[in-house]
């Protein structure tokens, strides 16, 4: 596989807006550059090796969602033509082209608007214990990875530190506004269904995802990536098999290859074997086949 790899940027000319565990955001006034690298993150730690054409997937697949929801509701992309972008990231075009996006900056809510179909992850805890998620009571009986009788919006905290905390509605709705609450509500549902649903169509579940929306001009707008394997639960449907943990699309050949080694999931981060780091470059560019029915590379 190529060794076209990116695994950090360092634009001393421009104005570091955050780097995520993935991604690097540049702040270039009224407008971002959010670029995907090809970092992986598992059991939330960033690992040392890169996976070729990650960066370039999320990129691509989040595009391709941008546009497929664009009626739901108005979104932050300007473009991700790296020759539309303004002259002073013009000089890092063949750093970034591909796996950058020019977005138009908002006010983020200070929430993450998780939306569930399946009952996975940090929902399957809390059901185990309670019964219900983010105080949305749920039918008793349900087992790991079943489908949900309704899809629920399920909001978190976005912390700086450490995991994200499950909120309840009420509490949403208190910080934003019954309005805006209703709005993003609202929106989260109606994209996931109608993405899931595609998904569903072409051999993959979205179990559940997380949106994030900003205000721009006082509308709410659909901001950083959607619905890509980083802010997703993507499982294979021909696997499917509830009452157990699902495997993971993209990352199950990562994950599996650290649950073998005496690793404790604290940092730094184990170096990947070279065949588990080319499976999973196969894994995401299988994503974005099946999904937009496009190679991304022949
Ligand atoms: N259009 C936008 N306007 C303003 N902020 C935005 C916009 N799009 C995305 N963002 C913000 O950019 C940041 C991107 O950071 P990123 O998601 O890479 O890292 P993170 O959320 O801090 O950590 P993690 O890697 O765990 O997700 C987020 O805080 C997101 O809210
Ligand atoms: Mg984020």
């Amino acid at each position: 596989m190529e060794s076209n790899c990116l695994l950090t940027t360092d634009f001393k000319d421009l104005k570091l807006f955050r780097r995520g565990k993935v991604r690097d955001v540049y702040d270039l006034g009224e407008e971002l550059l959010i670029i995907s690298t090809d970092r992986i993150s598992c059991f939330d730690v960033v690992l040392p090796s890169g996976i070729p054409y990650k960066g370039r997937v999320l990129t691509a697949l989040s595009c391709f969602w941008f546009d497929f929801l664009k009626e739901v509701i108005e979104q932050h992309v300007i473009t991700a033509d790296a020759s539309q972008y303004p002259k002073v990231v013009q000089k890092y075009a063949n750093v970034i082209s591909g796996r950058s996006m020019l977005v138009k900056k908002s006010k983020p809510l200070p929430v993450e608007c998780v939306v569930r179909g399946y009952l996975s992850g940090s929902g399957w805890k809390e059901y185990k214990t309670k019964q219900s998620i983010c105080e949305i009571k749920l039918p008793a009986g349900l087992k790991e990875s079943d489908q949900l009788p309704q899809v629920i919006f399920t909001p978190s905290t976005k912390e700086e530190v450490g995991h994200d905390q499950n909120v309840s509605q009420d509490y949403v709705k208190k910080v934003l506004g019954t309005d805006i609450f209703d709005k993003i509500m609202q929106a989260s549902i109606s994209l996931y269904q109608k993405a899931a649903g595609f998904a569903r169509q072409r051999g993959i579940i979205i179990a559940d995802t997380k949106f994030e929306f900003g205000i721009l001009d006082k509308k709410v707008i659909l901001i950083d990536e959607v619905l890509t394997p980083d802010s997703s639960r993507f499982w294979p449907a021909d696997q499917y098999q509830p009452g157990k943990q699902q495997p993971s699309f993209d990352k199950q050949f990562v994950r599996d290859y650290l649950e073998g080694l005496d690793w404790d999931k604290t940092p730094p981060g184990p170096v990947l074997p070279q065949d588990i780091i080319n499976k999973t470059t196969e894994k995401y560019l299988d994503a974005y086949f099946k999904l937009t029915g496009k190679k991304l590379i022949e």
